[in-house]
């Protein structure tokens, strides 16, 4: 908006939210983090491993959502991995533990106003490809919106981003790149694909994972893509990579348990960690 025809509104209480947890976090360290990271269920080992480590509950962050899911820990770890200072969101919340599609993509909007300009989303997702085996770790090229809503709906506020983003290049073509040449040379089970995110909290029948491949997903989860929404809108750049912890229901002739989805999460901690510790210095070099 050219300041000749800018209209001056009042920032959104939703603005002023995020403003406030921001700076109540940044009070808190001398880093100044550009890069963020959303781990997921029982990825969120990571964030032990920065250096210079800040760690600050969400429960204390001013209008922060709290984790209530499994192997979420619930807290900011603002830290330095290979030097690069970083924000690393060691849980999330999700749309089927009752909250608003807001309230889920707050942390992002929080991050935002940090100065975060790229974010490592991670989730653990069922295979749908039957190419892709149990533990191995997949790229995100895109997603499908199949969680009923959208987390932009409502008056826009101009301050986070345009009334219509564009999502064709939200999932960063070089950070694909740099993940995937880097999974190559750590010797490290990688795949590309695309990842549709359910409400949940019930897994998906056989019938619906059929219908998913016929559809063209390679993935299925309860997360990631309101955040990645939310990113396009706030002019973030996205590197999404998926551990598969479970082939997708009907796949395999067993049922699907929260138990291996957490033990799978466990196994591969090792190369997840090894992952991001070569893909974060190279996504530092090509920021927004
Ligand atoms: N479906 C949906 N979400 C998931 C799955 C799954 O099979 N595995 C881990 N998260």
């Amino acid at each position: 908006m050219s300041a000749s025809n800018a209209v001056e509104t009042k920032p959104s209480r939703d603005f002023l939210r995020a403003e406030r947890a921001a700076k109540f976090i940044l009070a808190k360290t001398k880093l100044r983090p550009r890069i963020g990271l959303v781990l997921g269920s029982g990825l969120g080992a990571f964030a032990n491993e920065l250096a210079s480590a800040t760690r600050i509950d969400y429960k204390k962050i001013p209008n922060f959502p709290q984790s209530t899911a499994i192997g979420h820990a619930g807290r900011m770890v603002i830290g330095k991995v290979a030097n690069v200072p970083v924000a690393a969101m060691q849980g999330r919340v999700h749309f089927y533990e009752g909250y608003t599609p807001q309230q889920v993509i707050f942390p992002m909007r929080v991050m935002a106003r940090m100065g975060v300009r790229a974010v490592l989303i991670t989730n653990a997702a069922g295979g749908i490809n039957r190419d892709f085996k149990q533990g191995c770790l997949v790229v995100l090229r895109d997603h499908m919106n199949l969680q009923g809503t959208n987390p932009l709906i409502g008056p826009n506020e101009d301050r986070f981003g345009v009334r219509f983003p564009d999502l064709t290049t939200v999932y960063w073509k070089p950070y694909q790149e740099a993940a995937l040449q880097e999974g190559k040379r750590l010797k490290i089970e990688m795949a590309h694909g695309v990842y549709a995110a359910l409400t949940g909290p019930s897994y998906e029948t056989p019938a619906e994972i059929r219908y998913l491949r016929g559809i063209g997903a390679d993935l299925v989860g309860m997360s990631t893509v309101w955040e990645v929404i939310a990113a396009a809108h706030l002019g973030i750049r996205v590197l999404g990579i998926s551990c598969v912890t479970n082939m997708a229901a009907g796949i395999l002739d067993q049922p699907i348990t929260s138990e291996e989805v957490m033990e799978t999460g466990e196994r591969v901690k090792a190369d997840f960690v090894a992952l991001l510790r070569a893909v974060i210095p190279r996504m530092s070099e090509n920021l927004a």
